[in-house]
């Protein structure tokens, strides 16, 4: 499976926070944004990520994350020269995926749940076996700000809208989706919505025309948060911290994800903590490099 990050936009509801930086380049709390949806992708087992931005922001996502090779995976970088929509990705990222399977996950999503690499490495595997997508869904206060699912209990699809005046669930479809190959061709044929874009809403339904979506419910034990407004952006900061502080542990720390997926030995992971050792996250890797037995002066 093949991973895409989409990371664009203007961040117009942050402004003026995110006039000269990209919104998903922002802090929540000691990392960058962009490191939790890519944790995400990680933690699916995906090595090959390709990271899509405007054509602005994109340099400074290569100097934060560059080729991957320190982590044992290969990032790439595309444009998105306007913000044309969602699902705009499949047409940017054709070459990327190629003839495998597509996880998208939007550069401003943060999840954070016990059990969610062994959930994702699950439905990874299964759409290797199996025709169709897998949507992720959790439940809010608000739908109508999001795409809204239905699904039977056996988890198919039942009906999908985008932004519903009278939302018929209150499960709201994350910003994570798996697709088999099909993807690349329905995203080509997609028209631009009445707001020009074209929908990643409209790629969900015509895989619910062919009756084989899934949603997969992320359930009140999880943590799907927003960072769209001032408010959210503060609180999604807020939750990393209190459990960070709470527990010794820190969440989407790639070169744990890396070393605990067997992609760097713990000597690797050790320098790549060292290199960022004043700042508390670098300990951390160190920590938990040494923990792993890495060989150290220290
Ligand atoms: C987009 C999707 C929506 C989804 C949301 C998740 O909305 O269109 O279906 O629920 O992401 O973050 P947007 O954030 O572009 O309004």
């Amino acid at each position: 499976m093949k991973g895409i990050v989409l990371a664009g936009g203007s961040g117009s509801r942050l402004h003026p926070v995110t006039r000269a930086v990209s919104k998903q380049l922002l802090p929540v709390y000691d990392k960058p944004m962009i490191y939790y949806p890519i944790s995400v992708l990680m933690l699916a087992g995906i090595r090959e990520i390709l990271v899509i931005s405007t054509p602005v922001d994109l340099p400074a996502f290569e100097r934060l994350l560059g080729d991957g090779a320190e982590l044992g995976v290969s990032f790439s970088y595309a444009e998105q020269a306007a913000p044309n929509g969602l699902a705009e990705a499949f047409l940017i990222g054709a070459e990327h995926v190629g003839d495998d399977t597509a996880a998208l996950v939007l550069g401003d999503n943060i999840f954070h749940g016990q059990g969610f690499s062994t959930l994702l490495e699950r439905e990874a595997a299964r759409l290797e076996a199996e025709k169709g997508c897998v949507l992720f869904g959790y439940p809010v206060r608000d739908p109508g700000r999001y795409g809204v699912g239905e699904a039977d209990p056996s988890g198919r699809l039942l009906s999908i809208e985008e932004k519903p005046a009278r939302p018929r669930s209150n499960r709201a479809i994350t910003g994570l989706y798996f697709y088999d190959n099909d993807v690349l061709d329905i995203a080509a044929t997609l028209s631009p919505s009445a707001r020009g874009e074209l929908e990643i809403t409209d790629v969900n339904r015509a895989y619910l025309d062919r009756g084989d979506a899934r949603l997969i419910d992320l359930g009140r034990g999880f943590a799907w948060l927003d960072t769209g407004t001032h408010e959210s952006l503060i609180e999604a900061s807020q939750y990393v911290q209190v459990l960070e502080h709470r527990q010794g542990v820190r969440f989407a720390c790639l070169e744990e994800i890396a070393l605990a997926k067997g992609w760097i030995t713990a000597d690797q992971a050790y320098l790549l903590g060292e290199r960022q050792a004043s700042s508390g996250y670098g300990d951390y890797v160190m920590d938990i490099a040494r923990r792993a037995g890495a060989a150290t002066t220290s």
